[in-house]
């Protein structure tokens, strides 16, 4: 085999894997944003969510692919946290959303702190998103 049809080969192989990795990816944004969105609604109308099983567990896998798979994108971008303002600014925000969601749907107490703690949730959602599909941390600055 020529130099060239192994390079182009090898090529292809990585854009396969970094494809396919990323349709897990954004599923799974998908599913955990869609998810949190439910719970929150549930939370609102102030009906306990349903006490199912698997519903317990099935946002934890979510979470986990979720993170595991943006994880092996920043392995095969070979861009990390700390040297690329966009993956920092997107780790930073994906803390305040754990923050802000377990505050909505857990820990505060009361029922004007849960709404506003969910709503910003859901902002910080939207700007992580924004981050992702710009790769720029202000990237609403960009817009005319
Ligand atoms: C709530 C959490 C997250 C959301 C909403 C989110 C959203 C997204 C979206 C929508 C994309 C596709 C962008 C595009 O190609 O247009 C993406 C790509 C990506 N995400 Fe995430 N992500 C999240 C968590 C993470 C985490 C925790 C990491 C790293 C540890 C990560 C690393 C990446 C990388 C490296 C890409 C590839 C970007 C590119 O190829 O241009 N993501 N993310």
């Amino acid at each position: 085999m020529s130099l060239a049809l192994m390079r182009w080969r090898a090529t292809a192989t990585t854009c396969y894997k970094m494809s396919m990795l990323k349709l897990i990816h954004v599923s799974s944004v998908v599913i955990s944003g869609s998810f949190f969105l439910l719970r929150f609604v549930w939370m609102l109308r102030g009906s306990d969510s349903p006490q199912q099983r698997w519903l317990k567990i099935f946002p934890h896998i979510i979470d986990t692919i979720l993170l595991a798979s943006g994880i092996a994108l920043v392995v095969q971008l070979a861009q990390y946290p700390f040297v690329d303002n966009w993956l920092t600014a997107k780790l930073f925000a994906l803390f305040a959303y754990i923050l802000l969601g377990s505050l909505a749907l857990k820990r505060a107490h009361r029922y004007g702190i849960r709404v506003l703690s969910g709503g910003l949730a859901l902002f910080v959602f939207a700007y992580i998103v924004g981050v992702a599909v710009t790769r720029m941390p202000l990237f609403w600055l960009t817009w005319n």
